[in-house]
This record gives structure tokens, C-alpha cells and sequence, in this order.
């Protein structure tokens, strides 16, 4: 080879224009094994090539019929190929999706519908078995996390809570992970330190799923709510692109919305309005990243004022429990969303959303319980979402998307045709 081997592997992937994941996927090879191929020679970790991949990917690059083709699949290689990380199927942050990735996830999701609405079954992951880790309190994401993967057709195992796990006795996040592994097909986990997830995930081979880390991500819970306003907005007659949204409440601590601004800076010119209390800012390495794209942010103390003009309110809990120094017991009356401020301040076809649990008690000023018939309030619907988006996921990550369709058949029993009472015609089973 007259360059070096750095060189030259880099200049393939420009010339294919792929990025390492996908190169080292498309040539076959694992992740780490690319990367010691391109440190500096006489660097410790550095090795050489192995000369049937020199050969393989000469072949490529000389070849410019075979080049076209290698940059195409790449480009429409398999959802699950395009998101993973390290070669490895995970779900651990947002930032693993394009517009065009997440999208086709939506589309998934989708078709995860008739089975989630209670209309037909399936049994594509018939046999498989999942672990849900939560060492954090949950209803919906552990619940609905199950829920998916049963409706697949697999069983679940779970363990909640630090005090009925050996974590207890000081077992390691590594060590518990590769037990597990020997047990189940895979993981979602629930942790309350932002980057324990992918300590998880780096000790296993099996698909893991962040199920919320800390102050640090939550994906599935921002692919459902993504998903839930491509929906409504769907319904409303209205795109994505340009629309305004409106965060609201502690957004320093609340990871939903750390995952949700990522993914919906992937669309364009939007006008997001960031309302906290004074303290409780959206952290700036997130405002950095979702202005990139030019996108309008504003941030303000004052939700009356904030709310003008809204397509989207997204509204958050007290995130108390991980507070650290900061001393609130919950929001101010003048901070909380109720109908009042919505009729003043929205028009007809604003949708309001949170991702629960909303804080009941008195004084905590969570979003107001009087929309709770108001066909504006998506929560509900919004939450229903996760049954989809997770069963979409699971589909993903394990690889079994394409056999959804032709595996459903008509249920056997009779479900209700409106999941709760007060679910308007737009929704429910229909
Ligand atoms: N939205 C959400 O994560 O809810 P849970 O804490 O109940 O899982």
C-alpha cells in the first residue's frame, strides 16, 4: 500500500461518505476494530488491517459501480444498522437518530397500531424474554416498556428498585449487566445517575434500552412524544417544520425534554420558548446544540407571556428529586397551565402535553386538572403512544420489523371501543 493505512481507510470512507459506524457495518467488521486500524502507527492500541479488508475495500473504492452501490446501502441499510452504536443495538440518546431515521421509526410504530389498539396479535418476538432494571420509581415507561414487548408475543422479568436487587450487596453496574445478559434477550434500564445506562450497555451485547438516566436522557419517552405530535398535527392539518413550541417548567432537571428539543431540532426553522423558574434553566450545552440548525430559542420566567402563539405545550413536573441545593416545593399559581391561560393566550388547535406523572398535590401547581375535558389535552393520548413506540423499538432493535405485518391476526376477545371515558372520537379504537 504506497499511504498509510489511516489514510487510506480515510479517504475511502470520504469518498463512500460514511461515517465510521456505518463503514465499519458495511465492510463487516466491528467498530473497535476500525478504530485501531486508524490510530497513529506506533501508537499502543494501533494494529494493522487485516489484508483481506485492505483488499476487500481497494476492491470497492476501484471500482466505481461497486463504490455506488456500497454508498447507497449504506444509505438504506437496515433502520437497525443506522442506529446503532459500536455495531451494537441500543437505544441510549437521541443523537443516534437523523430526521429521516427517527421518521421511519414513527412509520414502525405505525403499523404497531392495530396490535397496541387491541384490534389484532402478534407473536414475532414469541420465545424472547426482556429484563426491565428500574432503579427509579416508574409507571408508564416500566409498564408500558412490558406491555410492548408482551404484545410481541415475548415474557418479561423484572426487578424495581436498588432494595430487591443484589445491587444492594454491592454488586457492580458491569457485573449485574452481564448476569442479566445470560438471562434475557434484552434490557431496559431505569437508573438515577445521567450515564449509567450506557455503563449497562457497554457490558453486554444484547440490545439495552435507556429507560432514563438521571438528569440525562430519556429517548423512548421523546420518540413517543415526537411521534405524538406528528400525529396530532397530522389530524390538525399542520407540519412539524416552522411550528412553535413551548417547554415549560423545570426544565433544568426534567430529561424528557433534554431528548425531546434534540430530536425536534432535527426539523426545520422552529421557534422554541423555554419557561422555567429562575433556576431551573434548560442547561446550556442543550441550547448550544439545538440552535445549530438556526432554529429560534427564546427563554423567559413568564409563562402568560410565553405561551402566545403556541402550537405545542409541553409541560413538566418538579423534578424534587434531583434537586441539588435548589429549594422550590413546587410552582407558583401564576406558573401553572390551566384552561384559563390556554384560552387566553392559544388558539383551538394548540395541544398540550406533559409526560407524566403530573404532581396532584396541593400547592404544586402541575399542569391544571381542568382540561381534563378539553380535546386539547394530549396527555392521555400521548402516554397510549408508548405502547407503539416502545412495541416499534423493541421490533427495531431486535430485528423483526418486517415480519410484523404478515404476523397479525384478528384478536379473540372484545375490547372496549374507548380506552377511558372521557377519550374524544379522534381517539381510542376505531
Ligand atoms: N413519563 C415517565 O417516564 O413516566 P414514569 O416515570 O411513570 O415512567
Amino acid at each position: 500500500m504506497a499511504v498509510s493505512q489511516q489514510v487510506f481507510l480515510r479517504d475511502a470512507m470520504r469518498r463512500l461518505n460514511l461515517t465510521r459506524d456505518v463503514f465499519a457495518a458495511r465492510i463487516g467488521v466491528k467498530r473497535r476494530a476500525l478504530d485501531t486500524w486508524l490510530l497513529p502507527e506506533g501508537s499502543q492500541e494501533a494494529r494493522s488491517m487485516p489484508e483481506v479488508v485492505s483488499r476487500f475495500v481497494t476492491e470497492i473504492v476501484e471500482n466505481g459501480a461497486l463504490m455506488e452501490k456500497y454508498a447507497q446501502s449504506a444509505q438504506s441499510g437496515s433502520l437497525r444498522d443506522r442506529i446503532a452504536i459500536d455495531n451494537k443495538h441500543q437505544l441510549l440518546s437521541v443523537d443516534q437518530f437523523t430526521r429521516e431515521s427517527v421518521e421511519e421509526l414513527c412509520r414502525v410504530a405505525d403499523l404497531m397500531q392495530p396490535i397496541a389498539r387491541r384490534q389484532k396479535v402478534s407473536r414475532v418476538l414469541e420465545g424472547a424474554v426482556l429484563g426491565n432494571l428500574f432503579f427509579e420509581a416508574s409507571t408508564r415507561t416500566r409498564v408500558s416498556f412490558g406491555a410492548a414487548f408482551c404484545r410481541l408475543g415475548g415474557s418479561v422479568c423484572d426487578t424495581t428498585g436498588f432494595t430487591f436487587s443484589s445491587m444492594a450487596k454491592g454488586e457492580s453496574i458491569y457485573d449485574t449487566s452481564r448476569v442479566m445478559s445470560g438471562y434475557v434477550d434484552a434490557m431496559v434500564i431505569r437508573h438515577p445517575d445521567k450515564g449509567s445506562v450506557a455503563e449497562f450497555a457497554a457490558a453486554t451485547n444484547i440490545p439495552v434500552v435507556n429507560g432514563g438516566d438521571g438528569a440525562g436522557e430519556h429517548p423512548s419517552q421523546a420518540l413517543l412524544d415526537l411521534y405524538t405530535i406528528l400525529t396530532e398535527f397530522s389530524r390538525l392539518g399542520k407540519l412539524l417544520d416552522g411550528a412553535h413550541i413551548v417547554m415549560a417548567g423545570d426544565l433544568k432537571y426534567g430529561r424528557t425534554v433534554h431528548s425531546l428539543i434534540k430530536l425536534l431540532a432535527l426539523y426545520r426553522g422552529m421557534k422554541f420558548t423555554l419557561v422555567s423558574p429562575p433556576g431551573l434553566e434548560m442547561p446550556d450545552y442543550l441550547l448550544e446544540q439545538a440552535s445549530k440548525n438556526g432554529h429560534v430559542i427564546e427563554q423567559t420566567h413568564d409563562l402568560a407571556a410565553g405561551l402566545k402563539g403556541a402550537d405545542v405545550i409541553y409541560a413538566t413536573r418538579v423534578q424534587k428529586e434531583r434537586f441539588s441545593g435548589e429549594n422550590l416545593e413546587g410552582y407558583s399559581a401564576d406558573f401553572q397551565v390551566d384552561r384559563a391561560l390556554v384560552d387566553a393566550c392559544c388558539g383551538p388547535d394548540v395541544i398540550v402535553m406533559h409526560p407524566l406523572p403530573r404532581d396532584s398535590r396541593e400547592g404544586a401547581h402541575d399542569l391544571s386538572t381542568d382540561l381534563n375535558h378539553d380535546p386539547r389535552l394530549a396527555i392521555f393520548r400521548q402516554a397510549d403512544n408508548g405502547i407503539p413506540v416502545r412495541m416499534a423499538i423493541f421490533a427495531v432493535l431486535l430485528g423483526v420489523e418486517s415480519l410484523v405485518q404478515h404476523s397479525l391476526r384478528d384478536v379473540t376477545w372484545t375490547p372496549p371501543s374507548h380506552i377511558g371515558p372521557d377519550d374524544s372520537v379522534f381517539h381510542g379504537m376505531y
